[in-house]
């Protein structure tokens, strides 16, 4: 049933080629420059009317959501706000005609989610669903939706979930943007192209493993974990951290890299290994420099970068390198040595991988 994997988590991490090519089957069409997402087409006047969107999940689908934020905002310049159901559900959101709610969830059936779904219906906003589980309760509670086609999810650390919900959240926008005229032709194009080789990009990134297992070695006792990323990549950061804590008890904070100065650089010492995502991108230069600014402290960094980097390998003291694409799609590429890194941290710390303490996959319960 593993696959001749020894846990879930790590067939699922394997899985995610094939997860995010059965997500955008059917859906994207490079040849005749089509992105068809059908809940979106039923929907399309709502989605190019929408004054704002305002995402509700929890947890990694929580992180997910802020990816599209990033993405929606580029693509569709359209605002977009990203809560924790379950503050959203305890306050008195602010909801307008207009607003479009989207709803992610790996399981459809997280209790905070549902309910936050049920007081934004109440109060008259259209509701979309972006769930894993065919049929799921919010499935079926929201007024539309598209499922992620990521198979199964049975390891309680969500991995092929989170890629997925990037993919189709990704998809919806570039719809929703040609729709608009938000993106220059050309742009959207190139994205469709560079959408469509992420699976085999995703499989490069995979064959980090042995160098990520050796890394994982050094670090398995470390007491806390710092982990940076700047734009489309600080949810990744953050994601990166959540693994880490979930499945190993190592205390791992995610930070927008920008942000160490206000205070979390205080914490850096040699003792405090620091993971650094930094792909060449849209200000690089900007990450180099809080790479500089951890090293002066004697933090110890390992670096996500692009194929070929130089400036960053030169300070860092362990890199690991993921193929070249574009910014926005790079959340779902930087994301796979960081799910290895804590799999293999928590193999090595003999931790139940699967099944850790106090967790359940689905939280149906306030
Ligand atoms: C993290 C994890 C949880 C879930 C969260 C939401 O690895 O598994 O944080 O992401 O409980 O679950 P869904 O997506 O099923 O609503």
């Amino acid at each position: 049933e593993k696959g001749g994997f020894d846990h879930f988590m790590l067939k699922e991490i394997y899985e995610q080629p094939n997860a995010i090519k059965d997500t955008f089957r059917g859906r994207l069409r490079v040849d005749e420059g089509i992105v068809k997402v059908s809940g979106v087409e039923d929907n399309l006047q709502k989605f190019m009317n929408a004054d704002r969107i305002i995402i509700i999940a929890c947890g990694t689908s929580w992180h997910a959501g802020l990816v599209a934020e990033y993405i929606f905002e580029e693509f569709a310049r359209i605002p977009v706000e990203v809560e924790y159901a379950s503050e959203f559900r305890y306050r008195n959101p602010v909801i307008r005609p207009n607003d479009v709610v989207i709803a992610i969830s790996q399981s459809g059936e997280t209790a905070d989610t549902l309910a936050a779904i049920k007081l934004a219906k109440e109060r008259g906003a259209f509701v979309f669903g972006v769930c894993n589980v065919v049929g799921s309760s919010i499935s079926r509670e929201t007024h539309s939706g598209a499922y992620t086609h990521a198979g199964p999810e049975i390891g309680v650390a969500s991995t092929k979930a989170f890629t997925t919900q990037i993919t189709l959240l990704t998809l919806m926008a570039l719809r929703i943007s040609r729709a608009k005229g938000t993106m220059a032709r050309a742009d959207y194009f190139r994205y469709l192209q560079e959408l469509e080789l992420i699976p085999e990009k995703v499989q490069q990134a995979l064959e980090t493993n042995l160098e990520v297992q050796t890394i994982a070695s050094i670090y398995k006792d470390a007491p806390n974990c710092i982990y940076l990323g700047r734009g489309y990549n600080y949810p990744v950061a953050l994601e990166g951290a959540l693994k880490l804590k979930e499945i190993s008890y190592i205390h791992a904070e995610g930070y927008p890299a920008a942000e160490m100065k206000h205070g979390p650089i205080a914490l850096i010492d040699e003792r405090m290994p620091v993971v650094v995502i930094a792909p060449k991108q849209e200000h690089y230069d900007k990450i180099v420099s809080n790479i500089q600014e951890i090293k002066a402290r004697s933090g110890k960094i390992i670096a996500i970068v692009t194929k070929g980097d130089t400036q960053v390998k030169a300070l860092a003291d362990h890199v690991i390198e993921i193929p070249e694409t574009s910014d926005a799609l790079s959340p779902l590429l930087a994301t796979i040595p960081l799910q290895l890194l804590s799999y293999h941290i928590a193999v090595m710390r003999n931790c139940n991988v699967d099944q850790p303490r106090n967790l359940a996959k689905s939280v149906t319960v306030e």
